[in-house]
């Protein structure tokens, strides 16, 4: 894979550094030895620079607003695939056969059901703890449940611990929701789709029947579709980290879901709406863009901006259509909120400073609006996210976990503090 050397000059040393080349995107140049040469780190606090692995699993071009699950477009597996299959081709690297996609299914499909005693774990928690907080402590706590599938060394249990968390992660968001409004568990059945179950597992009730809506089951299987993964990602990239060290995958699936909790990731969906929300007509925009693009005001427009696309997020376009879809099914003529969104949008575009900046929509922009109106509640949007991520986790963590060369993540510093002191007996401080 090493196209080529390029030369870094050093003080009075010249150093040759391998370039390598990847399949689409740009290049890299290999510092592994730098340091050992040079006595010198590289310095990229935000990443913004750095490759931190090799992957053959999702590419985004962020000047063309293309992203790619296996080569795919994601436009193309929205349209035409279901959650599962590309569960399946993130995993697996190829688009299933008939016989595969039927087995894939059946296997995740009978590894829905959660060990009983979680039952009483969640009685341990507030009704009003927030249903993220319930995630990574319910999935940390899967270790302690499914010992049978820790040890990593072991492929037979990795699959398993995959197949247990790519199952089991609606069943537990769906105890999270419950728990949160009173109401009683449901169990999944294994004659739904994978997201009808979550549907019904969220939104039945002992005392009648509930029909799934196939309409909004399409489009929040889509949804899962656009969220299941997106390279290196903050929540991604803590996952590697963590499963670097070898914690097993439940331990590093609850750290992913804690970095992707925050309000500059997934937690932007919850805050997105918020926003909206808190703006609340289209005669308040212009006051919080002007806000936005204040240096001294900590406000940001939620739901804009990325750190890789600086073009439209090809995710928030399917998001929008998606979102009309689910509005017109469910009878929803004017939502103030989606006013809101589309005005504010139309204004951001417009507006010199977005543009400069590159600000488009991302993902987090419209789902929250969509999520709200199926019936979740704000503070489950990104419990919702974490569900469809956990299959991006995962085939991160096992190409990490394959990769023969796969050694401990230690990243170094640039040190500003102290030099070297002695210490004041505590009579001679001032
Ligand atoms: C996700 O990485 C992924 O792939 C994540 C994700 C995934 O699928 O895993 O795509 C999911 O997390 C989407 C992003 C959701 N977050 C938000 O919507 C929160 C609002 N967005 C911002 O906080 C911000 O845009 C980030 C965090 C998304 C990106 O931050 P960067 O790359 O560090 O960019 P930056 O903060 O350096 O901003 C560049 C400039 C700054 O102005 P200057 O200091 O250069 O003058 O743009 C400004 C920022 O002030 N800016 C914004 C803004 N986002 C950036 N100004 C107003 N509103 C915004 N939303």
């Amino acid at each position: 894979m090493t196209a080529h050397t390029t030369s870094l000059k050093v003080g009075d040393q010249v150093v040759d550094l391998p370039v390598k080349e990847g399949t689409i995107g740009p290049a890299v140049v290999d510092i592994g030895k730098l340091y050992a040469q040079t006595g010198m780190f590289t310095y990229d606090p935000g990443f913004t620079s750095t490759a931190a692995c090799e992957s053959k699993i999702t590419y985004i071009d962020g000047d063309e607003g293309v992203l790619l699950y296996r080569g795919y477009p994601i436009e193309q597996l929205a349209e035409h695939g279901d959650f599962l299959e590309s569960c399946y081709l993130l995993l697996y690297g190829e688009l299933p056969t008939p016989t595969q996609k039927h087995d894939f299914d059946y296997r995740v499909t009978r590894h829905t059901m959660v060990h009983e005693q979680m039952m009483r774990f969640f009685q341990g928690f507030r009704r009003d703890a927030h249903p993220m907080a319930v995630m990574v402590a319910s999935v940390g706590a899967m270790s302690a449940f499914y010992h049978d599938s820790t040890d990593i060394s072991d492929p037979y249990q990795r699959m398993v611990a995959s197949m247990r968390m790519i199952a089991k992660m609606p069943t537990l968001a769906a105890m999270a929701y419950k728990y949160s409004i009173g109401q009683p568990f449901v169990y999944p059945k294994n004659d739904l789709d994978y997201t009808s179950n979550f549907l019904r597992m969220c939104f039945a009730v002992p005392c009648e029947e509930y029909k799934v809506n196939p309409v909004l089951s399409r489009a929040l299987d889509r949804i899962f579709i656009l969220h299941a993964d997106h390279e290196q990602n903050a929540s991604t990239s803590t996952v590697r980290l963590a499963g670097s060290s070898g914690a097993n995958p439940f331990a590093c699936i609850a750290a992913g879901i804690a970095c992707l909790w925050g309000p500059a990731h997934g937690g932007a969906n919850e805050a997105a709406l918020q926003m909206l929300q808190e703006i609340g007509s289209v005669d308040n925009i212009p006051k919080y863009v002007a806000k936005a693009k204040d240096k001294n005001d900590p406000f940001r427009l939620m739901g804009f901006g990325h750190r890789v696309y600086k073009n439209y997020d090809p995710r928030a376009k399917i998001m929008q259509k998606t979102c009309h879809e689910v509005l017109n099914e469910l009878g929803i003529k004017d939502d103030p909120l989606l006013d809101v969104a589309i005005e504010l949008e139309r204004i951001a575009l417009s507006d010199p400073y977005f543009i400069e900046k590159k600000l488009y929509p991302n993902i987090d922009f419209y789902s929250g609006i969509t999520l709200k109106a199926m019936g979740f509640p704000n503070d489950m949007f990104t419990v919702l996210f974490a569900l469809a991520r956990t299959v991006g986790w995962i085939g991160q963590w096992k190409e990490m976990i394959e990769d023969p060369g796969q050694r401990i993540g230690r990243p170094r510093q640039l040190y500003t503090g102290e030099p070297k002191r002695d210490y004041v007996p505590m009579a001679q401080r001032r």
